[in-house]
Order: structure tokens, then sequence, then C-alpha cells
């Protein structure tokens, strides 16, 4: 059934029908488009331009709709071309006259743009509501691993030492940074554009500022050319779903490396592997491979609108329905990924054992030796010079730093004493890094007590 019959002499070819429709994606709107309609409705009976008796019927109307399409017995049938065009048809059904009262004063056009908007701002509740549950867990891990010493990395090869506790805080930064970004994101999209008509306003008296306030709005836009082909929300989300995704990605590609035979730093719990149909041994870290692979069709939501938007003219042209998929596909997939996720890191078994052995074997305390000959009044350059004859002497033996006898150091270079041991053990070169920001334990406390305020804000 069309709106917009009147002024058309032939049907609507199918593959026309076909190309042009969006019910098949965006009934995922129904809800938010029901709840517009009644919002508009309710300022349109206000402002005495409908009657209190039709407004009355109206809402029973699309409250019918909303039971009957959630209990199912309401079905979506093809022959509507969109959401908004499938539940007027059926208010007028359902309703009579009263029913073809509601577009008074409306277009589609800022209809879908508050649709769009009141979807996306549930979203980004909903998101946010994921994350932040994700930095529940990275806390716990924080909390229980002050102490779990293992290598710290640059170029992937092992650098200085550092704790679990340390490395899951860069992971809680980062998504930190994406609840903020939501939460702007949220503030600055909390514009209601109900009332701009197609794109010039209309000619009745209309409440904006009634209408934004039952919806939950700042207030109304203020330009209605702009209101109804502003999709810059659209975009900023799936740009913050983007770093979402590219965080969650390089967080899997470390489990992935931290799981593999060669490191065996962590062993993901049966349910979040999976087996090998031939290779018997296998247990494979697919959930993790899954979420750094999905990444790849998240930005690719975020290229695809930015380029469906950069040659559209004012106002409202048909270009942008095609925001509608690839949003609500990113949307579904970070959510996927991000509970998916959670659930992986809270099952996983980190060895600490095989860390801590890790840190000891990869010379990862040889900037703090370097550090112990300076303290003792050596140039640093020279004491760089004297630790890599030790890391040499030590790589042809196969040993580590602290295996060597206090001979052996002192052949290399007399400056060392007996406390040299305690200077480069572990758990001295990590104590020390006590400014905030590094993984010392004070420094470490302090930090985790912020990560805990941030979680309660
Ligand atoms: N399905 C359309 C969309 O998603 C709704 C707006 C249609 N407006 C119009 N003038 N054709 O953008």
């Amino acid at each position: 059934m069309k709106l917009w019959g009147g002024r058309f002499t032939k049907e609507e070819n199918q593959l026309v029908h076909n190309f042009n429709e969006s019910l098949s994606f965006d009934r995922k709107l129904y809800r938010h488009d029901i709840e517009g309609s009644i919002a508009h409705v309710t300022m349109l009976a206000r402002q005495g331009i409908v009657s209190e008796e039709d407004r009355e019927a109206i809402i029973a109307g699309l409250k019918g709709i909303l039971q009957d399409l959630e209990a199912g017995s309401l079905v979506f049938t093809d022959e509507h071309e969109d959401i908004h065009s499938f539940v007027e048809a059926n208010l007028i059904q359902r309703v009579g006259e009263a029913g073809k009262r509601l577009h008074t004063g409306r277009s589609r056009n800022d209809q879908v743009a508050l649709d769009m908007k009141l979807y996306c701002r549930d979203e980004i509740g909903e998101i946010d509501k994921l994350v932040k549950g994700l930095m529940e867990e990275i806390l716990k891990l924080m909390e229980a691993n002050l102490d779990t010493f293992m290598p710290g990395f640059t170029h992937l090869q092992k650098a200085q030492p550092v704790t679990l506790a340390h490395h899951m805080g860069a992971y809680f930064e980062m998504f930190y940074r994406d609840r903020t970004r939501l939460e702007d994101i949220r503030k600055r999209m909390n514009y209601c554009p109900l009332g701009s008509g197609a794109l010039a306003g209309t000619t009745y008296p209309l409440d904006r500022e009634y209408t934004a306030g039952l919806l939950g709005f700042e207030g109304p836009t203020l330009n209605s050319m702009d209101s109804v082909s502003d999709r810059d929300y659209v975009i900023e989300l799936l740009s913050a779903l983007s770093l979402i995704a590219m965080h969650l990605s390089r967080f899997s590609e470390e489990i992935i490396i931290w799981n593999s035979n060669e490191y065996r730093f962590v062993e993901l719990d049966d349910a979040y592997s999976t087996g090998s149909s031939i290779m018997p041994q296998k247990k494979n870290p697919d959930i993790a491979e899954l979420v750094r692979g999905k990444t790849g069709r998240v930005y690719g939501a975020l290229v695809s609108l930015l380029t469906t938007m950069k040659g559209i003219p004012l106002a409202y042209d048909k270009d942008m329905q095609e925001d509608k998929e690839l949003t609500f596909d990113a949307i579904d997939t970070v959510k996927g990924c991000l509970a998916l996720f959670t659930g992986m890191i809270a099952t996983m078994i980190f060895r600490k054992d095989v860390m801590e052995a890790s840190a000891k074997n990869g010379f990862t305390n040889a900037t703090d030796a370097a550090d112990y000959l300076v303290n003792r009044g050596v140039p640093f350059r020279d004491a760089h010079g004297i630790v890599g004859q030790l890391v040499l002497y030590c790589l042809e033996r196969d040993m580590a730093l602290e295996d060597m006898t206090i001979e052996e150091f002192k052949a290399i270079s007399p400056v060392f004493e007996e406390d040299v041991y305690e200077a480069i053990s572990m758990k001295t070169c990590v104590e020390k890094r006590v400014t905030l920001g590094g993984p010392g334990r004070t420094a470490m406390m302090r930090v985790i007590e912020i990560c805990r305020e941030r979680l309660e804000e």
C-alpha cells in the first residue's frame, strides 16, 4: 500500500518497489516509530490541531500495533514501502478516519530522522553497559594481579618487566575513553528533529519544545533542512564503534598470541574454544579470532556511510536510506563481540608461573642493571655498554643475568657488588617504577582506586 498514490497513474514496477523498499530492514525501528508518533499526536491534540477523541483513538491504535507486533500476531508484509508506511496503513485499518490525521504537520523525512536518533540513543545506552561490564572484568584482573610479573613488550620483543595488572590497565584506559566518546555523542545528538517536516518546517502551530521534552531530548533542532539530512550522529557512532572494535581486536590479537603453544601465558576455557575436525590435539581461539575479524565490517560501515553522505545536496535524499543496514549490522556486531569477549576473559586462566619465567628469561631487567651502575657513578652510556657485554655473556651460556656469579659480574665491571641481585630482581624492577602510570604496586593501587571511581560514576 502506498502513502503517495494520488498523483500517479501507473502501478509501481515490482523491481522498483523491491529496490526502493526499506521495510525489510527498517522494521527494526518499529518501537521507535510508534513512540515518536505517540508523542507527535499528543502534541497535535494539545495544540488543538487534532481532537482529543482522535488522539485517543490514534494512541490506542498505535499501542495495539506495538502489542500485536511483539506478540507476533501482526506480521510485516512486503507491500509496504517502509516502517512508517506500514504503521500508518495499519493504524488506518484499525481506527479509520482518525488514523488519517496522524501525519498532519509531519513528513517521513523528519520521522525517519527521529526514529534513527531514538534507536541510536537507545543503542548507545546498551553498548555503554556492555563496555562497562567488560571494564569490570578487567578491573578484577587488575586487582588480583598486582604482583603477577610478566614481560612488557616493544616490537613484540621482551622489553621491561611489568605486571599483569599494569597490562590490563592499558585496556581499561582504552575502554574508558570509548565510554566517554559514547557519552559525548549522546549529548551532541540529543536534539529533536520532529517538526522539521519534509525540509522547510510546517505551517501548523506545532510545539516543538513540547514534543522534544516528551521524547527526552534536550530541545528541538534549530534548522529544519539540517534536521532532515543530518546523519553526523550515525557517523560519529560508527566511528566510536570502530574504535571499540579496534581495541577489542588488539586485545584479541594478544590473547591469540598468549594462548599459542609458544607463549602459553593463558589458557582459554573449553567453553570459549573450538576444536579441529582433523587434528585431535587442537584447541583453537576462534572467538578471539572472530572478534578480530569482525572489526573489518565495522570499519566498512563507517567508510561506507561517510562516502554515501559526501555528495548529498540539502536536504533529504533517498541515499540516506543506506544508513540503516550497515549501522544495524555494526551495532549488532560490536554488541556481540563485547558480550563474547567479556565472557572469554572472565573464564580464561592466566599461567602466572609461565609469565614470570618469561620475564626472567628475556633480559627484561637489563635496563635496571644499567641503572644500578649509573647509581654508582658510571655514566649511562658506559653502563649501557657494560650490560650489553653481560647480555652477550649470558646469551652464549643460555642463562639469565641473575644466574651469573658475583665473580662473573665483577670480571666485566668491578663496580658490581652483592646487592646487584636485589637490584635486578623482578620485584625490584617493578616496585621501583613508582611514578603514576607505572607498574609499581603503590602507583597501581592509586590507579585502581581511580578506575573503581570511574566505574561508579
Ligand atoms: N525509508 C526512508 C529512509 O530510510 C524514509 C524516508 C522516506 N522519505 C522520502 N521522502 N522518500 O530514509
